[in-house]
């Protein structure tokens, strides 16, 4: 399969983070990757702190919150492991899947400084689309700012994985973007920085720039039904979780429901396998 020109700036980025020599200096010189921030005073402890009040937020807003650790949680698109460390804590096995090698090794030193490294498995996503776990082999498949990065028929891909590798009465909560107004600016500029990657050697550089990578990055606009028209039929108790400022996507057999932490532009398909 051709690589994706989705994939060049998480390889970039992982390439970049690969070359740091701590994990300190990941989050101050890559951090903006995952959380929009960067700068001196960032430290690991404090990136990965953000994912601890996320993880709990999200899974206790969704209902899959539970005290005892006996469940296996798959996260599509762990990068360095933010969200990670936590879900460890949390859940008995967490396979932490991501397209980029470097920062699946990341990972695995965040999670041993601040999760459960006894409770890690770490799986590349190798061609962006495919899972390489067997079927019903989790609780929970979690993914969070991920499918909106990739190719839309990845994303979709992913999806479908997200099932297949879900036990039935096991859930899915998956995250995907959609349309806001500020799109009529932001689609065609991610296009042309997309297009821009394709340049050689100047196209990795512009790859690894805060700006036009946060431009280009976002390859997809998924709604409800787009989604829902692909997995929909292996679901029960669909909620649709969308910001509050933001209007019901009124998608028939989904019950919506709103959660303050969804950003205006997101929404989340939570629900069990059938
Ligand atoms: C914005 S980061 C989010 C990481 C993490 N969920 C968090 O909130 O900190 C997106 C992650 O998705 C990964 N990614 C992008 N496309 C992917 C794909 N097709 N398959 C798997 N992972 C992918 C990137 O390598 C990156 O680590």
């Amino acid at each position: 399969m051709p690589r994706r020109r989705q994939h060049v700036p998480w390889t970039a980025a992982g390439s970049a983070s690969e070359a740091e020599h701590s994990a300190d200096d990941v989050v101050r010189g890559t951090g903006w990757v995952f959380n929009n921030r960067t700068g001196d005073q960032l430290s690991l402890a404090k990136f990965v702190a953000t994912g601890d009040h996320e993880t709990i937020a999200y899974l206790y807003a969704f209902g899959l919150l539970h005290d005892e650790a006996t469940e296996t949680m798959v996260e599509v698109g762990s990068g360095i492991g933010r969200m990670t460390a936590s879900f460890t804590r949390m859940f008995n096995r967490v396979v932490a899947c991501d397209l980029d090698a470097a920062f699946l090794e990341r990972c695995r030193e965040t999670v041993a400084q601040f999760g459960r490294a006894d409770r890690l498995q770490t799986s590349q996503v190798v061609d962006g689309r495919t899972l390489g776990l067997p079927d019903d082999s989790a609780d929970v498949v979690f993914s969070y700012i991920t499918l909106q990065h990739c190719h839309r028929d990845d994303a979709l891909a992913l999806a479908r994985e997200a099932v297949r590798v879900t036990r039935p009465g096991g859930h899915i909560a998956l995250n995907f973007r959609t349309w806001v107004l500020q799109d009529l600016v932001l689609w065609p500029a991610g296009k042309l920085v997309r297009a821009s990657w394709r340049i050689p050697r100047i196209g990795k550089v512009i790859a690894q720039r805060r700006l036009p990578a946060r431009l280009g990055w976002q390859a997809n606009r998924l709604s409800p039904r787009d989604v829902l028209a692909v997995v929909g039929e292996s679901l029960e108790a669909i909620s649709i979780f969308r910001g509050p400022k933001r209007r019901g996507f009124g998608e028939p057999g989904t019950t919506d429901r709103t959660f303050v932490g969804v950003h205006r532009s997101h929404w989340w398909l939570v629900a069990a396998i059938n």
